[in-house]
């Protein structure tokens, strides 16, 4: 059998005018479907599996299957790019902080999809490679910080306990953190029965005895900063440190926030290397700042933005270069235009272009065709389940705000466009940025967080 007739127009010039096949994975399956499956033997079902697949992995560039473009939350992009100065001064923060030297730690900030949670676990993975201990946490509203802080550590500790020469020592920090754990006051979220009546105490799964009398108060100021102190200490032990990531960091509870400053601000003092790396939504410094007014000279404020235009085409070519594959410069500006440099909407329409492409170089028409797609399935997935979390009243709303334009609007704007007081939509507003959908950009304004949000409720039907 001949495999080149099953990929029609991919080696003839498709002739003008008439509309491309989109290249899918049916391609593979209309290969796979003329694979001969009377053969008797195994083998033979193998050889022929074989012939009709190899061509296609071998030596067709634009195979869905090597597709590397990543949309997805936190999903690591094939070409991290646009952020090597952040990369370069988390390097320095990691460098000093091992050193006892005074450090702000650093907190990123942005819109949503603009690849915060991507740049925070990669700075995870620099700490490692430096054989920090490490946790992550992701914080939710009205949910303390206490047990997934607890957690976050007990790994972090569990990384230096192996190379720590004194056991004992990482013993008794560990006695610590479980008293920590246990001095939860709150029953464990979704459980019921005598734990959830207070009847039996949360395990946090660590072995050592609890320790008394240390970061065992019950309140999260006082403990956290005892057990801070003290897990630094096995850090120092090291000539290492400890960092704690804390993703959606403006969802920490307002007590929990001003507990969590006062920790870093002692340990800041006292040269602990212990260090919070935060991301969070554009107001996060805001929230940081009416907790605590000295916010600022501990965190240095890192706002993660649109890809320029270089930084967005390399992220399109490095990872096509990978696979032999090339783009033409107009597809190159067709996808900076329609994606606006937003790393989710980069890898979305990245992906769903390269589908569609038929052969290298990807042009500015495999875009055109690719991009009503692509549009499709992020009013479904980005926008769309986002905005199916609002209620009736959040989406009048919202809908208002989107009417007003793209730029932060007035809150007596929005008001006076649905013919209301603003005290009368407080609770909505309140709820949209609770459930991060928007955030009050300057005082008196609010814009979306989630890019191009204005745009989709626009052309969404009444
Ligand atoms: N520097 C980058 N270069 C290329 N792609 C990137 C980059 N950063 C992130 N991305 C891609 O952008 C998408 C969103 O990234 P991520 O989930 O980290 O964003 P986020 O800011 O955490 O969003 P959210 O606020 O919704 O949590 C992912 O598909 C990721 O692969
Ligand atoms: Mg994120």
């Amino acid at each position: 059998m001949t495999t080149a007739a099953h990929v029609p127009g991919r080696t003839a010039p498709r002739p003008a005018g008439v509309g491309r096949a989109p290249h899918s994975p049916f391609d593979d399956r209309r290969a796979l479907r003329r694979v001969d499956w009377g053969a008797r033997s195994s083998a033979a079902f193998y050889r022929s599996l074989e012939a009709a697949l190899e061509p296609r992995i071998e030596s067709d560039p634009m195979d869905p299957v090597r597709n590397p473009y990543a949309p997805g939350a936190g999903q690591r992009p094939p070409e991290l790019a646009g952020r090597d100065r952040e990369l370069r001064q988390f390097e320095v923060v990691l460098e000093r902080v091992a050193r006892g030297r005074p450090e702000r730690s650093m907190v990123l900030t942005g819109l949503r999809g603009v690849g915060k949670t991507v740049l925070l676990n990669t700075f995870r993975s620099m700490a490692i490679q430096r054989l920090w201990g490490t946790g992550k946490i992701e914080a939710r509203p009205d949910q303390s910080i206490r047990r997934p802080v607890a957690a976050a550590l007990h790994m972090a500790l569990r990384e230096l306990a192996p190379r720590h020469l004194a056991p004992d020592r990482i013993e008794h920090v560990l006695g610590v953190l479980k008293a920590f754990a246990q001095a939860d006051s709150d029953p464990p979220a979704g459980r019921s029965g005598r734990a959830a009546r207070g009847g039996a105490r949360w395990q946090p799964g660590i072995e050592a005895p609890a320790v008394r009398g240390r970061a065992d108060s019950g309140d999260l100021e006082i403990d956290l900063v005892e057990l801070f102190v003290d897990a630094a200490s096995t850090a120092t032990d090291l000539g290492v440190g400890i960092a704690l990531f804390i993703d959606e960091m403006q969802d920490i509870p307002a007590d929990d926030i001003s507990a969590l400053c006062t920790a870093c601000h002692e340990l800041a003092q006292n040269g602990g290397p212990l260090i919070v790396v935060g991301a969070g939504l554009p107001h996060l410094p805001a929230v940081l700042s009416a907790s605590k007014s000295y916010s600022e000279r501990l965190f240095r404020y890192a706002r993660i933005d649109r890809l320029s235009r270089g930084a967005a085409d390399h992220a399109l070519t490095a990872p096509a270069e990978l696979e032999g594959v090339e783009f033409g410069p107009e597809a190159l500006a067709a996808l900076y235009e329609i994606s606006d440099g937003y790393p989710f909407f980069v890898q979305a329409y990245g992906k769903v272009t390269w589908d569609h492409a038929l052969h290298s170089p990807i042009t500015a028409e495999d875009v055109a065709i690719a991009a009503p797609e692509a549009e499709e399935e992020l009013a479904v997935g980005f926008f769309g389940s986002r905005y199916d979390r609002a209620t009736p009243a959040e989406r009048d709303y919202m809908r208002a705000m989107a009417a007003l334009g793209d730029d932060p609007v007035q809150t007596t704007e929005v008001a006076t466009s649905l013919g209301r007081k603003p005290s009368s939509l407080s609770p909505a507003r309140d709820s949209l940025i609770k459930k991060g959908l928007i955030y009050s950009a300057e005082r008196g304004t609010i814009a979306f967080t989630v890019p191009h949000f204005g745009r989709f409720l626009r052309r969404q039907p009444d």
